[in-house]
């Protein structure tokens, strides 16, 4: 029982002893061993790699703008992924290439040996970015370490002019601890080269990527002074779709509004009308809110004029002008209506109860000539509100105009300024 089941156990071993035996390959044997071996038996990566303490390590620095993720103008935050690049060199990490095999680069683990501290001044959360590994080393000691990084960065993002706008952000990488004495940065691409660099951008976002401009400097601190080299990502918006979505329905309740200023003041159409504006507008403005960015800054324009103080105050205040004039209308024919009744039947009940006498046909004869004459004071009156009203609705009227104009020509203008 026991023998039959050792016996396959025992052929298993036996021919696992045989691979083991006859395979003669050994990571041991090969040269990237033995040299990546070689290099790090000794290296201590809590050192900055220099044989001569007061020379500076310098990074060079290079970055891609790939997408541009999000940009929330409410927190003042955007998002980007952009792929980054650093280079230095490492004094420790350089061998003689035709002692291993004319092996010019190797690949080393980034947690084996000594790296720059650099990071994003602006960043917001936890940048994040694929955890690679492994940096590349060439024979004379070149470190590259290049990632993709998702930035959530501050930004002061401007919204006046929107769907018109055009942002520019910055990238400011410099080393958190460490002086211009000991790391230095510098550019790997020359700034121009990285500056029209669009290659990799993802061009179906919202956004089009217009420059990169890179600046470098020196901050002076009371700790010393610190390199640091910003990248200024500068983008606009691609428009289109917020023109067709908010702009035209905006322009074109205006216009409709502006059309009801044709209708006679004393029309009782035009106080349906212009109430039925006011629910197409509300309607629309609560619609548009989710759409339109908002910032604590800033309102865009197209916010500011189409929804809110402005207009409203138009439309509401024309809108209870109507309703003023129109009660006004009515009253004296409401009262007309009864007192015309009150005559009728004061009049002819008593022609019923006493009939021919002069001085009740007198009396009946005062009170048609009072009517009368309250009518013609009611015309009058009616007569001196309507031109009351036509003035106050032309001056309404042009105010109306020349807020359309105003808007018109600042849209106009943020157009061209986008284009250029
Ligand atoms: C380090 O470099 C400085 C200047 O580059 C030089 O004056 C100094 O002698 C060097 N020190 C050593 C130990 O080589
Ligand atoms: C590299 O090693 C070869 C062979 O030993 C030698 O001839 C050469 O001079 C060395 N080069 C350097 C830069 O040390
Ligand atoms: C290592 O890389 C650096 C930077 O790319 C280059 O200047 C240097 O010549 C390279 N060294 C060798 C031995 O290829
Ligand atoms: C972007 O802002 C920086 C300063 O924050 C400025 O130097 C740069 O000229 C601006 N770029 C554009 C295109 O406005
Ligand atoms: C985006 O457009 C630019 C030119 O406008 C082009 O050079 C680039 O390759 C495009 N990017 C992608 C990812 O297609």
């Amino acid at each position: 029982m026991l023998a039959s089941v050792m016996a396959p156990l025992w052929a298993c071993i036996l021919v696992a002893a045989g691979i083991l035996a006859t395979d003669t390959h050994h990571p041991r044997d090969s040269a990237l061993y033995h040299l990546s071996k070689q290099l790090l038996q000794n290296y201590h990566k809590e050192v900055r790699p220099v044989y001569n303490w007061t020379k500076a390590t310098t990074v060079y620095l290079d970055l891609f703008v790939h997408a541009i993720l999000d940009v929330d103008a409410e927190n003042q935050i955007l998002k980007t992924s952009v792929w980054y690049r650093e280079v230095w060199n490492d004094e420790f990490l350089s061998w003689n290439s035709s002692l291993f095999d004319e092996i010019r680069e190797i690949s080393l683990p980034l947690s084996a040996i000594w790296a720059p501290d650099i990071i994003i001044n602006e960043f917001m959360d936890v940048e994040r970015s694929l955890d690679l590994p492994y940096v590349y080393v060439n024979s004379s000691g070149t470190i590259e370490n290049s990632k993709p990084i998702q930035v959530v960065s501050a930004c002061s993002l401007e919204t006046y002019a929107f769907p018109f706008d055009v942002q520019n952000c910055s990238l400011t990488f410099k080393s958190i601890l460490h002086t211009v004495e000991d790391v230095d940065l510098a550019f790997l691409r020359s700034p121009e080269d990285i500056k029209r660099d669009k290659k990799v951008f993802l061009n179906d976002s919202e956004w089009e990527l217009l420059s990169v401009s890179s600046t470098y400097s020196i901050l002076q601190s009371s700790a010393g002074g610190f390199a640091q080299i910003q990248f200024n990502v500068v983008m606009r918006r691609h428009p289109l779709v917020y023109v067709v979505s908010l702009l035209i329905p905006s322009i074109f309740l205006m216009l409709v509004d502006l059309g009801s200023f044709y209708m006679p003041p004393n029309c009782q159409a035009r106080i349906v009308f212009k109430t039925s504006v006011l629910v197409g507008y509300t309607v629309f403005r609560v619609n548009m809110s989710n759409q339109v960015p908002r910032s604590v800054g800033s309102t865009p324009l197209i916010g500011k004029s189409a929804s809110s103080a402005s207009w409203h105050g138009f439309l509401v205040s024309s809108l209870s002008l109507q309703s003023i004039v129109l009660v006004k209308f009515l009253h004296p024919w409401l009262t007309q209506g009864v007192f015309l009744h009150h005559a009728e039947s004061s009049f002819y009940g008593e022609h019923l109860a006493q009939p021919g006498t002069l001085k009740e046909i007198w009396s009946q004869l005062q009170c048609i000539s009072n009517y009368l004459q309250t009518q013609d004071q009611t015309d009058q009156q009616e007569a001196e509100w309507l031109v009351l009203l036509s003035r106050f609705d032309r001056l309404l009227f042009r105010s109306y105009l020349f807020m359309l104009g105003l808007y018109t020509i600042t849209l106009c203008s943020l157009w061209a300024l986008w284009g250029g």
